[in-house]
């Protein structure tokens, strides 16, 4: 087996603390099994002390002594209440069974990160070229509308909390939906290098943006939590993945350029928003803070030099260069001034959308009362209006090549999405369904991004870019097709389930106390890994050294 890229400090430490882990995890499986096992036997027993007590902890706690095969000891209760890092490395019995599901999430998690390893940095399993056929893309991609409709169509009855007799803007369902579709297209347009759909993959992505505004902005304006448990499980969710990606696969965090967007751009709503918020109800306040995002824009994208002064700090993070490009005469900051650059704005326009959203609900609410003839004729004129807009859009503006159309991007990147918008909710009927398939892949659209790089597609190396393709059947181009797909959905689909079941256990909402201790643990234990992992790693140079 080869493998590619020198081993890291970074991957060593990420070894040296899972190992622990899976040790733990295969005991408390073990304690749970024969506990099962005997629990039957002891039942009885347990019975007979228990008048007046609480009969399940007792009979548990019976069960692990005599697992031990020991007395009760005086020093069980002790042990119960030190923190959980203690009771980890005693391995605690009580612990262990107490936390066997955290430890199987953990276990799983580290097992699929082994084989995104083996997928990407490894020679056992093939690779293949990227072949487009225009025909075959699209036959794919409408074979999985045709069955996303005819399995998941699905009309919803949700009212509108304004009036409750018409179906309401569903934002939820059809914003997933929205993510599906075009994850789906963005996935397969790096799946066969389908070039010539560059610019609407542009149009996409700017989508997704807007929706970190709007979603966001929706989010804080109304809940107005900016608590720490909050910020911590958002910013979890963003990046938890992606943070091991790079440590175990020796990226940057730029590879993944949708990542360091999304929470750069999630930031900047909570600041606006979170930034005296208890006048966020004013809106003059509202209109100076929007006023101010785009100033702050304007200064740092579009004014020459500014970029680098305030970027430069952050190049550690956000520095990246393609090892196999011929353009490396980049700087290292030039790909995040690009893709941050590209969709600057469109997260102020969600944001605007956001805070207008309620007008607008009343506005179609009213027009839903108004009687048949004269409602008709106003959606007939917006949908008409939308739709020449969208055509002259699309003649000169989408039409360009990628060059010019990428300096055009960022001011008209509203067009299209405003178009779909109003487009998409043109009607009751068509608001009222979604297609759930659709749906349900929208909301994994961060782990499948981040996984097509490596168990889909194959980079081979440390920050190459995916310019292959994992092959699993040689020589069968659909079949493997088919079959790494379907690997890595499911995959995808379990990361997104290990990543909010970890969160919650690590990053509590209600208990402020435990999530400052899990911050300051987690802290130090990856620091105190990193240290023992450097050490080893320098071990055998040493030892050379004095020989
Ligand atoms: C905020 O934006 C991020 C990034 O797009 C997204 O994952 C998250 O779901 C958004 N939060 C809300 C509450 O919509
Ligand atoms: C219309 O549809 C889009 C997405 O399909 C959604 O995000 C938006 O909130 C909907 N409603 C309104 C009133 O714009």
């Amino acid at each position: 087996m080869e493998i590619s890229g020198p081993i890291t400090a970074g991957q060593v430490s990420v070894l040296l603390g899972f190992i622990p882990i899976l040790v733990a995890w295969i005991y408390s499986e073990l304690l749970l099994y024969w506990k099962n096992s005997s629990s039957t036997k002891l039942g009885r027993d347990c019975d007979g002390h228990s008048v007046g007590l609480d009969i399940r902890p007792l009979s548990e706690e019976a069960n692990i002594r005599l697992l031990e095969g020991s007395l009760p000891t005086p020093s069980s209760k002790a042990r119960k209440s030190s923190p959980s890092l203690v009771r980890f490395f005693l391995m605690d019995k009580d612990f262990l069974l107490e936390n066997y599901l955290t430890l199987r999430s953990i276990a799983e998690f580290g097992a699929l990160l082994a084989y995104f390893y083996i997928c990407d940095r490894t020679n056992l399993l093939g690779e293949s070229t990227k072949n487009y056929n225009r025909d075959i893309f699209l036959f794919v991609y409408f074979l999985l509308l045709i069955v996303a409709a005819m399995t998941s169509y699905k009309v919803h009855h949700d009212k509108s909390p304004f009036s409750g007799n018409s179906i309401q803007y569903l934002n939820r369902h059809q914003t997933e939906e929205w993510k599906g579709w075009m994850q789906v297209l963005f996935l397969m347009y790096h799946y066969f290098n389908a070039k010539e759909i560059y610019n609407a993959i542009r149009v996409f992505i700017a989508a997704y943006v807007w929706m970190t505004g709007f979603g966001n902005f929706s989010y804080y304006y109304v809940r107005k939590d900016f608590s720490l448990a909050r910020f911590a499980q958002m910013m979890w969710r963003l990046n938890f993945f992606v943070a091991f990606c790079c440590i175990v696969l020796d990226n940057h965090y730029m590879l993944y350029y949708i990542c360091p967007m999304h929470t750069f751009f999630t930031l900047m709503v909570y600041g606006t928003l979170g930034f005296l918020n208890k006048y966020n109800e004013h809106g003059s306040v509202m209109a100076v803070k929007v006023a101010f995002c785009f100033l702050v824009i304007i200064l740092v994208w579009e004014v020459p030099g500014v970029f680098d002064v305030v970027w430069s700090p952050f190049a550690f993070l956000l520095a990246y260069q393609d090892p196999d490009s011929s353009r490396t005469q980049y700087p290292p900051m030039h790909e995040w001034q690009f893709r941050s650059g590209l969709d600057r704005y469109i997260w102020i326009v969600g944001m605007i959308y956001a805070y207008y959203h309620p007008t607008v609900e009343r506005w179609m609410e009213k027009l839903e009362e108004t009687e048949a003839k004269l409602r008709i004729a106003i959606k007939a004129t917006v949908a008409t209006i939308c739709l020449v807009i969208g055509y002259i859009w699309y003649e000169y503006v989408y039409k360009l090549d990628k060059y010019t159309y990428n300096t055009y991007h960022p001011y008209t990147s509203w067009i299209p999405i405003t178009v779909y918008i109003c487009l998409r909710n043109i009607t009751q009927q068509f608001r009222g369904y979604t297609l759930t398939l659709l749906g349900w892949l929208g909301k994994i659209t961060l782990e499948t991004y981040i996984s097509q790089f490596h168990i889909w597609l194959r980079s081979g190396g440390p920050d190459k870019q995916p310019r292959m393709l994992l092959s699993l059947i040689p020589n069968y181009p659909m079949l493997n097709f088919m079959l790494t797909t379907a690997i890595y959905i499911a995959v995808a689909h379990r990361i997104f389930e290990l990543t909010n079941k970890l969160k919650m256990v690590f990053l509590p909402s209600r208990d402020g106390k435990r999530l400052m201790f899990n911050l300051a643990a987690g802290v130090i234990i990856s620091i105190t890994l990193y240290a023992l992992s450097l050490v080893l790693l320098n071990l055998p140079k040493m030892l050379h050294m004095q020989a």
